[in-house]
């Protein structure tokens, strides 16, 4: 039964267009049924109607400091698509308990960063001041503890002297359209093993 994949966004959405475009293919377990944002202005809205994909918003800042009153309309969007699988890419808000509770076991992320290592914001300056020889990006899946579930995959880039932080993102957001991908396809076949893969330094920009 093909899985029902709804890919939640803040900004651009390029990891969601990667998502979707590796779905089309024939014999992928899965297939995008929503593209919801916290941001009516998300430039990823308007890539994800260009590719016939059922789209929401959801403005977050009418809600100011409730949490609880976004996410029932997070809940109330999403139950009308009947997800199987949730991919957070590039969703910038934090979720409660109560959220992640909803659908752990369901939901995915990726994060900028070699995780455990720099959890949270600012992660490629982080890794650049602290010295590191490598960065990367993790997909794990969400569970209440921010940036910390189970790591379902991990893509390594070299850090190059002279890096600025902008550099290393544009370095390492190549290889979340490669990593998170992969990932989602084993995970929508139930495989939960995980994907490790390195970014060659001469690998095409
Ligand atoms: C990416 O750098 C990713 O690491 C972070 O959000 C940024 C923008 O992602 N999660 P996208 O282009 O909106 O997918």
């Amino acid at each position: 039964m093909t899985k029902r994949v709804a890919i939640l966004i803040s900004g651009g959405g390029s990891n969601m267009v990667t998502l979707a475009d590796s779905m089309r293919a024939d014999d992928h377990p899965a297939r995008p049924v929503l593209v919801l944002s916290n941001d009516p202005q998300a430039g990823g809205l308007a890539k994800a109607r260009a590719l016939n994909i059922p789209t929401f918003a959801v403005d977050h800042r009418p809600f100011g400091k409730d949490r609880a009153g976004f996410e029932a309309e997070l809940n109330r969007v999403l139950e009308k698509a009947q997800p199987d699988i949730i991919c957070l890419a590039g969703f910038m808000r934090i979720l409660t308990a109560d959220f992640t509770a909803k659908w752990e076991g369901r939901m995915l992320n990726i994060h900028p960063s070699l995780l455990p290592k720099y959890k949270g914001l600012h992660t490629h300056q982080r890794a650049i001041d602290a010295g590191d020889t490598e960065a990367g990006c993790t997909v794990h899946e969400v569970t209440a503890a921010l940036d910390d579930g189970p790591i379902l995959g991990q893509a390594r880039v070299p850090i190059l002297p002279g890096d600025t932080a902008d550099d290393l993102a544009a370095r390492v957001l190549v290889q979340e359209h490669r990593l998170y991908p992969a990932v989602l396809r084993r995970y929508a076949a139930a495989d939960r093993t995980p994907v490790f893969l390195s970014g060659e330094i001469n690998a095409p920009s």
